[in-house]
Parts: structure tokens; sequence; C-alpha cells
């Protein structure tokens, strides 16, 4: 481990335990519609979504597989607290577009309410020991923490712009809330189009979050005068799943930290606690977006992020990408019908 990560290790432990981390100012939310991505027990999607509904909120989760058996948790944990608990939810899985597309799909026909807030919270890190030596590539053959952290949020977005678009106004624009990390400065923006660094899923973790950064001040500039803010944050250090999931390849390790995940508590945040920034960028009245936040408040993002033309680069080939899925998608469907008829 670089002396860098282990200052900031440090850093971080050291906050913990000798202050307090900031919570979000609750927020009345009746009337709104919020979609929250990967929202499993012990995430903290899962804490956002529950804070939103508590807040009257309607929110739709999603997770990858259970998503109605996290939809009735959520529900009877609401319940027993008294708070409301309009909560509806779909699988997604953002590595695969058939799975956005199904997921937007089903949104658009389900829901006939207008949509305020997407929170991109889903992400991975599944190599949390750092040792795979090359890449692990999604079905359709891309970087897997690229392809989930970046283009799967990307992707999703792109498909929800003209409904958060419809449900914006001046006064309260609607807003696009993506979780990034503070690895995002681990991101060179010279390895985003060309990348020669040897591998390693911490660099591209870290890539895939200045993807995350860049997408996010982007954004603002395309539609910030089109009624959407775009946020962006670190959430901190959070005991949740992330870690036990990274460790996957190594079952004894994995293992160990099952038994110690609660000590983790001791100098990590607790999942809700880590949801509150998030929760904060969602529904601070008022709050300009475009800016990089971490514990409530606006922070320095990677001087990386300020390079405009890269993140406009960036953008724009995204949405070709996207473009093409749907060109495929026709391509396919004029196949079968082909081969049907
Ligand atoms: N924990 C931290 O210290 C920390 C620090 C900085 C940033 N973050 C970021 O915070 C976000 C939430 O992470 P967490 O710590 O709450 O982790 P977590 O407990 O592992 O939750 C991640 C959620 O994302 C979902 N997900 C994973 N791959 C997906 C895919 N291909 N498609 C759709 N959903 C997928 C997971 O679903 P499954 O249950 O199906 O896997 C889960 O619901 C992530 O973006 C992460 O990078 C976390």
């Amino acid at each position: 481990m670089p002396l860098s990560d282990v200052k900031t290790a440090i850093t971080s432990v050291v906050r913990r335990l000798f202050t307090k981390p900031p919570m979000a100012a609750a927020v009345d939310l009746h009337n709104k519609t919020v979609i929250v991505t990967g929202t499993s027990p012990g995430s903290i999607g899962y804490e956002t979504a529950k804070t939103l509904a508590a807040w009257g909120a309607h929110v739709v989760i999603t997770t990858r597989s259970k998503t109605e058996a996290c939809v009735q948790q959520l529900k009877s944990e609401l319940q027993r607290d008294g708070f409301p608990h309009a909560i509806d939810g779909h699988s997604l899985d953002l590595t695969h577009a058939e799975s956005v597309e199904s997921f937007v799909e089903w949104f658009n026909h389900t829901i006939n309410e207008p949509l305020h807030i997407l929170i991109n919270n889903a992400g991975v890190h599944s190599d949390i020991l750092g040792s795979w030596t090359e890449p692990h590539l999604s079905d359709d053959g891309f970087e897997i923490h690229w392809r989930t952290n970046y283009m799967g949020a990307m992707h999703l977005t792109h498909r929800l712009l003209n409904r958060l678009e419809q449900a914006g106004t001046k006064m309260e624009p609607a807003r696009v809330v993506f979780v990034a990390s503070h690895l995002h400065q681990k991101g060179l923006n010279s390895e985003i189009f060309h990348p020669s660094r040897p591998y390693s899923s911490w660099l591209i973790y870290g890539q895939s979050k200045l993807g995350l950064v860049h997408a996010a001040f982007e954004l603002q500039r395309r539609y910030g005068s089109r009624n959407i803010q775009s946020y962006v944050l670190h959430p901190g250090s959070i005991a949740t799943n992330i870690a036990i999931k990274g460790l996957e390849t190594n079952k004894r390790v994995q293992k160990l930290l099952q038994i110690v995940n609660p000590l983790q508590m001791l100098f990590m945040l607790s999942p809700l606690q880590g949801a509150q920034t998030q929760i904060y960028c969602a529904t601070q009245p008022g709050l300009r977006g475009g800016r990089y936040f971490d514990r409530c408040a606006a922070a320095p993002a990677s001087p990386e992020a300020d390079n405009v033309l890269v993140a406009k680069r960036l953008w724009d080939e995204t949405e070709q990408w996207i473009e093409s899925l749907s060109e495929q998608q026709q391509s396919e469907i004029e196949k079968t019908m082909a081969s049907t008829a």
C-alpha cells in the first residue's frame, strides 16, 4: 500500500474516533419520487432508501437479486417505526444493457409520477486485496469496475434524463446524485481514453469514480439550465458489504472479515452514517449542484476533474455507446421478427 493511502486510512480512522459524523437535516419529501440503486441490506443504499422513505418520499429501489425481499424488509422496518413506507423495487444489473433497459421500461410503465431524484449509488470493488493482475471483464467485454460503476450508471442516467427534466422546475430542479469515492483521486485523465498503467483494480476503481466526477460536472454544465442539478460525493469509509464481496477470490480472508465485521464499526462509519452525504445532496433545499461533496459539505475534487475538454469527450463517447445499444437492440428485434415471420 502506498504511503499516501496509509496516511488517508489513518486520517479517516482518527476522524472517526474523535469527531461526530454529520447528519443531514430532515426534509419533507411527500410528493417526491426517488430512485436509489444498489440497496441490498447492510449497504449505504439501503439506509438511504429507508431515510428518504421515512421523510415521506416514494422510493424505488434496485438490487441485482432478491429485490422483493429487500422491499419487504424496508417496508416492515419503516412500518414498525411508525414511518411512511412507500417503497417499490425492481431488479437491475448495471453490467447488462438489457437489464438497464428493462428497468427503465418497467419504471416508465409502472411509476406514473414525476421522477425528482436519481441516486446512482450501486457500485463494486471486487478485488480488495489487489491481487488481480489482469482485468476481469463484464459479459460484454469491458473491465468490470469501469463497466459497473461508470458505464452502467451513465446508461441508466441517460435513459432517465427526460423523466428528470420533466419533473424539474426552476424553483425545485430535479437531482442526480453520483456516489463516487475519495479514491477518484487515483484516476488520471490520460488513462481514460488510452489506458497504459499496469492493471490494478484499485486504480481502475479510482478511474471509474473519476469518470463519475466528470459525469456529474458535465451533467450540470449541460442540464443545469434545464432544471436538473447534479452532485457527486465521497460517502466516507463505511462498514458495508463491499469489502466482504471484494474478497470473493480469497475465501479465508473473507471468512475472517465476516467474523470481525462488527468490529469495523469502531473505526469506520455505520451504513446509516455513511448514507448522510448522499441524503444531504439529494434533499438539502437550494443546494447548488456541479460540485463534489464530503461529510455533508462541498469539498475539493481532484484537479483532474477541472478538465472540461476531457469531461466533454467522455460524455460524448459515452452517449455514442448508449446510442449504439439502441441500434443493436433494434437490429436484434428485426432479426427475431424476420426469423419468426
Ligand atoms: N463502503 C465504503 O467505504 C465506500 C467508500 C467509498 C465509496 N463507496 C461507494 O458507495 C456505493 C455503495 O457501496 P456500499 O459500500 O454500500 O457497498 P455494498 O454494501 O456492496 O452495496 C453495493 C450495492 O450495489 C449493488 N451492485 C453491485 N453490483 C451491481 C451491478 N452490477 N448492478 C447493479 N447493482 C449492483 C449491490 O447489489 P448486490 O447485493 O446484488 O451485490 C449492492 O446493493 C458504491 O458505489 C461504492 O463504490 C463505498
